[in-house]
């Protein structure tokens, strides 16, 4: 019998157990994080070393550097995460870990660290595609949520609007054409001289203050839901630059607000259409843009209006973290369907693949 034979039969063991624990693992950017989640919604914990204050100097992520610091960071993470949870490996039923997207020598150290450790072990291994973990973000918040649903994924590597059908089945219904939107307010954010990550400063500038400026006169993709950033970002980008030639003052409060409006309402629009036409009455938000109030504020108003009913996870498991990974591994777990030990890092990946 083969290896992944072995495991899928183990993991049909498995999904008749009452109780089935995951020690999940994410490092797929500038977080390293390992948690313990029990059936997929019991976070029994949930370590996170972020290194923003390592890319800060460089005002952005570095990859090289990414790498290295989960390198130093993922095995005390492990030991910490097991000893939280009052556990130790041998308690632990499988192993997920973000097989993509992210920084491939980033994935790695995680996913090489998870097959080591399911090798040893001789325990399934679960590949997670790092979207869908987010949006599992939201079954760890919210017990009784269930697909399916609508969800629009705001990060900083991801636009999306995603019909969710089931635990796993994914059907992408618009996605952004360039950058993620949480891109865009990094790099409009680092224009106005605003420290990485940005996206969090230019919310905070933004409150209480009335956009007035509007960067572009109409979105090309205004009848699909696919979206583009790149245009609204240069546009910014190349206001603040000429204000800078021609030393004028740059009010960067109304820059922050101006581009947040501009940034969301294109969004908020897309998705709510989205849920009329799939006839969807529950939206799930998820990603580090979901943090962002004006997002939130939004759409609570418009999901009223329309009798949707909105989830949006809480701050802490918006932005990248280990728990979300072992909420969707536990319903991967339950498809039997676990990975082979070749599996490699992917920077990119399909909503489908993993
Ligand atoms: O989901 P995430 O941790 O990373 C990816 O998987 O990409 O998202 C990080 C992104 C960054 O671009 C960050 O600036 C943005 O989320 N972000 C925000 C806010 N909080 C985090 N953007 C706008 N408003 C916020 N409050
Ligand atoms: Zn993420």
């Amino acid at each position: 019998m083969t290896y992944l034979e072995r495991m899928k039969q183990k993991c049909e063991g498995i999904r008749k157990q009452k109780k089935i624990t995951i020690l999940a693992i994410e490092s797929s950017c500038d977080e390293t994080s390992v948690a313990v989640v029990e059936n997929g919604r019991k976070v029994l914990s949930n370590i996170i070393s972020s290194q923003i204050d390592i890319h800060r100097h460089f005002g952005g992520v570095v990859p090289e550097v990414a790498s290295r610091n989960h390198i130093l960071n993922i095995i005390p993470l492990v030991d910490q995460a097991l000893e939280s949870a009052k556990m130790t490996l041998n308690d632990i039923d499988a192993i997920a870990v973000t097989q993509g997207a992210g920084l491939v020598g980033a994935l790695l150290v995680g996913l090489t660290t998870a097959k080591a450790l399911c090798f040893a072990l001789d325990k399934p291994l679960i590949n997670v595609n790092h979207i869908k973990g987010h949006i599992a973000a939201n079954f760890l918040a919210f017990p009784k949520l269930e697909p399916p649903f609508m969800c629009l994924i705001t990060s900083g590597g991801h636009t999306a609007i995603v019909k969710v059908v089931d635990y796993v089945h994914f059907e992408l219904i618009g996605s952004t054409q360039d950058d993620a939107i949480g891109e865009a307010f990094d790099k409009v954010a680092r224009v106005l001289g605003l420290e990485y990550p940005g996206g969090v400063k230019v919310d905070k500038l933004s409150q209480g203050v009335e956009p007035k400026l509007k960067f572009i006169t109409h979105d090309v993709l205004a009848n699909s839901y696919n979206i583009s950033y790149s245009g609204l970002k240069t546009a910014v980008i190349n206001y603040v630059h000429q204000l800078k030639q021609n030393n004028e003052k740059v009010d960067v409060k109304q820059v922050c607000a101006s581009f947040q409006r501009e940034a969301v309402d294109m969004l908020t629009s897309k998705v709510m259409r989205a849920c009329s036409e799939y006839k969807m009455d529950k939206l799930v938000l998820a990603g580090g843009v979901a943090a962002n109030s004006y997002l939130r504020k939004s759409l609570d108003k418009l999901c009223k209006v329309n009798k949707i009913q909105l989830f949006y996870p809480p701050i802490e498991f918006c932005t990248d973290n280990a728990a979300m990974v072992g909420s969707i591994g536990y319903y991967q777990l339950l498809s039997c369907d676990p990975a082979g030990l070749d599996i490699s890092a992917l920077a990119t990946i399909d909503l489908n693949q993993a």
